[in-house]
């Protein structure tokens, strides 16, 4: 179960229903593809199950190489879900030497799976790994330790197809940061054991809540951050370490979803992802007492277990020391109610300063819980974008760099 309070006021629910229907034939119309994910990669799951036992035990390490959406998804989940992993993942997202180069010290290739992950199928960043990989290992062929995950007719499926290489595609109307649960996510992460069908369930869960039973709340919230006069940045404060990584993938669904021109006018909402309670000594005191320009949403967990363990809770036992007798006050609570009680002082320290907060609970962590987060965030997104009136699935924006660099490239190459 996931329970959702918004602390603000929302707009009057025929003001926004316009909004509503707006977001129901864009999912109705089929154009964007990653509102059907949850039951269309449904389908995907009986290869992925084949796949992992035709690799058998030989596999004990999965390499994904790929950037932005084909590689924050999977790292947000498994960061997630670390008890559950069968396999060593391993995740290259970034052209940096030394990260590349400690990822793959001590990778045996032949116990190795790597997966080069990339819906254009031409990324700089995930071509040049890939190649630095062949350099390192000098492999035979590509057909045993390599599969590809693209879209239908790039040049890496191409490249993929001529090596005889297993390809998975991403359907052509899944955007990258989107599209975590497609194969970009399903097939690393099925792979290294996690329940993907769960992850499908949860996702499906929150589509009927807010899609089919029409629940108003997430447009409402929507219309509340494309509208707000001054609230142009919306904090996620998420209370556990685990939650690091898909901060990280919100910051990249919101930021490069939502930051866009609009005619001559620039429009964008700023994303900062935060984690309770440690930014509580850091970022709060800029919430609290600087500018009203943020909103906060608060992100928790009811029960700090470990995933499908019942493991048991961190306790102090209500051990009392004389010189710390000052917080005895907090001593008869486990470590994660005292985490969440103090998500709740803070939430009611930003609700009496007037600031636009909401939480989201999740009973438990695991694959459920986070399929149903994933889909909440992406139809926020696709909500706010339509409030916002502008395109939330593209980004122009980022491939004017990408010439300019070609152009550099050139120019070094001559000289
Ligand atoms: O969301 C997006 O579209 C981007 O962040 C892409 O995921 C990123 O640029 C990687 O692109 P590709 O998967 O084509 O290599």
């Amino acid at each position: 179960m996931v329970k959702t309070t918004l602390k603000f006021n929302t707009a009057k629910s025929e003001h926004i229903a316009a909004y509503a229907a707006r977001v129901n034939d864009e999912y109705e119309k089929g154009e964007v593809g990653y509102y059907h994910l949850p039951s269309l990669s449904a389908s995907l799951l009986p290869s992925i199950s084949e796949l992992n036992k035709s690799l058998g035990s030989g596999i004990d390490t999965v390499v994904l190489v790929g950037v932005g959406g084909s590689a924050l998804g999977v790292r947000a989940i498994e960061f997630m879900l670390p008890e559950c992993l069968s396999k060593e993942l391993k995740i290259i997202d970034n052209l940096d030497e030394v990260s590349i180069r400690s990822a793959l010290e001590g990778v045996n290739f032949n116990s190795t799976l790597f997966i080069i992950s990339s819906k254009s199928g031409t990324t700089l960043e995930t071509i040049t790994i890939f190649k630095y990989i062949l350099n390192k290992f000098k492999p035979n062929s590509l057909k045993d330790n390599f599969i590809f995950i693209t879209d239908k007719g790039t040049p890496l499926d191409d490249l993929a197809s001529k090596n005889g290489a297993r390809v998975f595609f991403i359907p052509h109307n899944v955007g990258g940061r989107f599209s975590v649960l497609s194969a970009i996510g399903l097939v690393p992460l099925g792979l290294c054991g996690v329940d993907i069908a769960g992850l499908l369930e949860g996702a499906k869960a929150c589509a009927k809540r807010y899609i089919d039973d029409g629940d108003m709340s997430l447009i409402a919230k929507a219309h509340h951050y494309a509208t707000h006069r001054h609230a142009r940045i919306n904090v996620i404060f998420s209370y556990s370490d685990r939650f690091e990584k898909f901060n990280e993938w919100y910051v990249q669904l919101w930021a490069e979803s939502l930051g866009k021109r609009q005619g001559h006018k620039r429009v964008g909402l700023t994303p900062v992802g935060l984690i309770g309670s440690k930014d509580q000594h850091s970022f709060l005191q800029l919430i609290m007492d600087g500018a009203k320009d943020k909103s906060v949403t608060f992100l928790r967990i009811k029960e700090h277990i470990k995933h499908g363990l019942s493991a048991p809770n961190v306790n102090i036992d209500g051990l009392r020391l004389e010189d710390l007798a000052q917080s005895d006050f907090a001593g008869n609570f486990s470590v994660g109610e005292l985490l969440n009680l103090q998500a709740d002082a803070t939430t009611m320290a930003l609700v009496q300063e007037g600031l636009s907060v909401d939480e989201i609970e999740l009973d438990r962590l695991d694959e459920w819980h986070i399929g149903w987060l994933i889909y909440y965030y992406e139809l926020l997104t696709s909500a706010t974008g339509i409030l916002l009136g502008i395109n939330p699935y593209d980004q122009p924006a980022v491939e004017i760099g990408k010439r300019i660099l070609r152009l550099l490239a050139q120019k070094r190459n001559l000289s």
